[in-house]
């Protein structure tokens, strides 16, 4: 993140956040630049079984998704594209028309956009700067289109609140417009000891990862966090079908943000992260509920992550 960036950075929300009576932080703090980079690592590390199990799952099925979704499609794809997961959907479809990534990370985005004109001469790329978790116009295409598949893979609908979660797909479904097809990746797996080792992996990936929400802001906040005296726990809330990333105080301290002091008792956590878990009949009431009809589901041959094809 630049100097730039990080002085528009809002901070009421990471005082109210710790001043709660259970501290939590925004979630976006965790994917600065270098969290970014790192959550990119824990996709590679042997414990999280997501993202393996999702490529391996697209490759299977993707032909019959292409099939389904026919050619010239516009796809719309919330959060950056570019990635492995993208150029094997828009290979997979026939003679895609319009790629639409949206993303906050300007940078990101120009990069996106030229990847994808190399890989795909023929293919309009229209990037969207903006904040995919609030209503988005589209860009006007100079292409015919047939039909618009919003892409939202990664399990990323997990890490809303499960109200947001439901505005988000509404939300979504409306920018894509009628008749629109959404392909979405979720985790449904409630095996507590996968879980754990997935979200605290034995590389200390995850725990890295989680730390440097400390570091950001020590350096974006001038804030005062010793990050040894913090460590990373994953915990499973079974009642919520939830994952939580704590970060916990090792001791009885009191750290300084923004000059404001925030006082931790030894054990207390932090709240960085939730990672539903939603059980596919949970998935499918919320996908119901905000305008999609599933057409197909598919599951990866150890039942945990699954593709959802919907219409609106
Ligand atoms: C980005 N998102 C889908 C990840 C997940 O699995 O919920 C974030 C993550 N947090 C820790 N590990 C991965």
């Amino acid at each position: 993140m630049n100097p730039a960036e990080q002085q528009e950075e809002p901070v009421c929300d990471v005082i109210s956040g710790l001043r709660a009576p259970i501290k939590t932080l925004p979630v976006r703090l965790l994917y600065d630049a270098r969290g970014a980079a790192l959550f990119e690592q824990i996709t590679a590390v042997e414990d999280y079984y997501l993202t393996r199990a999702e490529l391996a799952l697209l490759a299977a099925t993707l032909p019959q998704i292409a099939e389904r979704v026919g050619p010239n499609a516009r796809v719309i794809e919330p959060g950056s594209g570019a990635g492995r997961k993208t150029r094997m959907l828009l290979g997979a479809l026939a003679a895609p028309a319009t790629y639409v990534p949206i993303d906050v990370a300007e940078n990101q985005l120009a990069d996106t956009a030229t990847t994808l004109r190399d890989a795909f001469p023929g293919l309009e790329v229209l990037p969207v700067l903006g904040d995919y978790t609030s209503a988005l116009a589209m860009p006007t295409s100079a292409k015919q289109f047939a039909t618009t598949l919003a892409f939202f893979p990664g399990s990323t609908i997990g890490n809303f609140e499960p109200s947001e979660a439901k505005a988000f797909l509404a939300r979504l479904g409306q920018m894509a417009g009628p008749g629109s097809m959404l392909l979405l990746g979720a985790d449904a797996n409630a095996n507590r000891d996968e879980l754990l080792r997935a979200y605290d992996d034995s590389e200390g990936v995850t725990a890295e990862f989680d730390l440097n929400v400390l570091a950001h802001l020590n350096s974006a906040h001038g804030a005062s966090f010793e990050l040894d005296q913090f460590m990373h726990r994953a915990v499973w809330n079974a009642a919520k079908s939830r994952i939580e990333m704590h970060l916990v105080s090792k001791k009885n301290q009191t750290v300084t943000v923004w000059n404001e002091a925030v006082t931790f008792a030894r054990g207390e956590p932090i709240v960085t992260e939730h990672c539903y878990k939603h059980s596919p009949a949970a998935l499918e009431a919320m996908l119901r509920a905000s305008g999609w009809k599933v057409l197909e589901t598919f599951v990866d041959p150890d039942q945990r992550m699954r593709l959802w094809l919907a219409q609106r």
